[in-house]
């Protein structure tokens, strides 16, 4: 066995838990580095990385059926009752108590992009990013409603030095300093298929981003939580950073989601087509609401249809949800209650025995719906894809950066013809800046758009 003075308990539990083969290389390692590797040792859980491997293929999963929601209305009730919703979330908007919080710790690998997603550009004219999209919807939103709203940004250790540098590059792309929260999410270690421990440098572990189900974990842990309680927000609406329609202050479902006093709510979309690679919304037996991951859904389930012909499993998660602050403090503030790790299988480039490998591992990470289950009230609601879900997930074809731009120029057009804004036959792609619009009501009908091909108003 391997010594080190002051490190004697933690070489003691690599041992014990037959994960010796992480010193293969101790001798040719430097004071500092030895010092380091054993100190990230020392943080590791052990048992828990030990039950995660034991119960990687154990899918628990419930009875369930398709989870009911508030729909597009239809009828005249339906369309009252949106209105008081509306009325309630200008209300709850306007009293300063929602803060906007995108999770961003993914690269944009998917996309052949090395760095922070964010960073992509997407603007299909301005060539404006994810980040900035993002950001000047909120600096529009402090504009229309007279409010300072906080922007809480999840980065992972990949991503967060770069991040925290593009804002404030950019300076913070007009949101205050005051208001702008970059925090880390946690990592965890990954594993090779025997449930050995890998490294990533000969002194240091493999480890992966725990999921953004550690976003919850992680807003307490970097102490953003307790600053939005100071200031008095009670709602927190997080989306992912992949999407640049997200309506992130949506007045009407912030109302339901008051006015239903909800821990969490949730935006869903008919699914396009049984394989469309998004989760659904289902109530398990004991009536909690939750999603199972489009992976996880049997196929003859997602191939179900009602009498209707419509898809029985038809509401989608688009991973739009407003949480209480509340409902997350309960849920963070102990042990007990903690979301469970999902597997997955990966290609995993580490360092064995001085060279780079790729190896088949396991990737564990939390998802967030796993939070859905936990909360006693809960509101699923109903958005229209068009108006608001344009992933950029791919390079091109489906959930892609070309297909996320046509949508935003078809929604934008569309704005532009509900204040009866005459576009011309000539221009074939058309992009307002989030400092112009969020909305419909915020352009002035007088507006004259250029008789260009491609048309950017701002
Ligand atoms: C996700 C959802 C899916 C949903 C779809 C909508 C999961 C497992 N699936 O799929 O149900 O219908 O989006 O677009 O969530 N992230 C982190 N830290 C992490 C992992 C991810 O911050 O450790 C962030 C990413 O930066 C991104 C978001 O979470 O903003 C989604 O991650 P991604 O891996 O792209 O999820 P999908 O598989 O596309």
């Amino acid at each position: 066995m391997i010594t080190c003075r002051g490190y004697d308990e933690v070489i003691r539990r690599v041992y014990d838990h037959g994960q010796e083969h992480l010193f293969a290389e101790w001798d040719d390692l430097s004071e500092d580095e030895r010092e380091l590797f054993l100190r990230e040792l020392a943080q590791i859980d052990f048992d828990l990385m030990n039950r995660l491997y034991r119960e990687r293929d154990r899918a628990a999963h419930m009875d369930f059926r398709p989870a009911p929601y508030i729909r597009i209305p239809l009828t005249d009730d339906e369309r009252r009752e949106r209105r008081q919703a509306l009325e309630r979330g200008i209300e709850v908007i306007r009293s300063g108590r929602v803060a906007a919080f995108v999770v961003a710790g993914g690269q944009g690998s998917r996309l052949g992009y090395d760095g922070p997603k964010g960073k992509f550009p997407v603007g299909p004219v301005s060539g404006k990013t994810l980040f900035q999209i993002h950001a000047e919807k909120i600096v529009r939103y402090g504009r229309k409603y007279n409010i300072a709203v906080p922007f809480l940004i999840m980065t992972s250790d990949e991503n967060h030095s770069e991040t925290v540098a593009y804002f404030r590059e950019h300076d913070n792309f007009g949101i205050a300093q005051g208001d702008l929260f970059i925090f880390r999410q946690n990592m965890i270690p990954s594993l090779d298929r025997s449930g050995n421990l890998l490294l990533r440098e000969r002194h240091s572990l493999f480890k992966n981003p725990d999921g953004h189900g550690g976003s919850l974990t992680a807003l307490h842990t970097s102490g953003a939580l307790e600053a939005m309680r100071e200031r008095g927000i009670d709602i927190i609406s997080y989306f992912q950073v992949d999407n640049p329609l997200v309506s992130i202050l949506d007045p009407v479902f912030i109302g339901f989601h008051d006015l239903r006093k909800a821990d969490v709510s949730s935006k869903a979309l008919k699914k396009a087509y049984p394989e469309e690679k998004i989760g659904v919304f289902v109530q398990f037996s004991n009536g909690r609401i939750g999603v199972i991951e489009y992976s996880d859904l049997p196929e003859e389930k997602s191939r179900e249809t009602e009498a209707s012909g419509e898809l029985a499993y038809a509401a989608g998660s688009i991973a739009i949800h407003l949480f209480n602050r509340g409902f997350i403090e309960r849920i963070t503030a102990g042990t007990e209650i903690s979301l469970p790790f999902h597997t997955a299988e990966k290609k995993l480039r580490s360092y064995v025995r001085g060279e780079f490998r790729e190896i088949a591992g396991l990737k564990f990470e939390k998802f967030v719906f796993d939070a859905l289950p936990l909360t006693e009230n809960n509101v699923v609601f109903e958005t229209l894809r068009e108006e608001e879900f344009a992933p950029v997930k791919n390079p091109t074809g489906i959930d892609s950066v070309e297909s996320a731009q046509r949508l935003m120029s078809d929604l934008h057009r569309s704005w532009l013809a509900a204040r009866g804004i005459a576009v011309s036959g000539a221009t074939t792609v058309v992009e307002i800046s989030p400092l112009l619009a969020v909305e419909p009501g915020d352009i002035d009908p007088s507006l004259r758009v250029p008789e260009t091909e491609r048309v950017y108003l701002e």
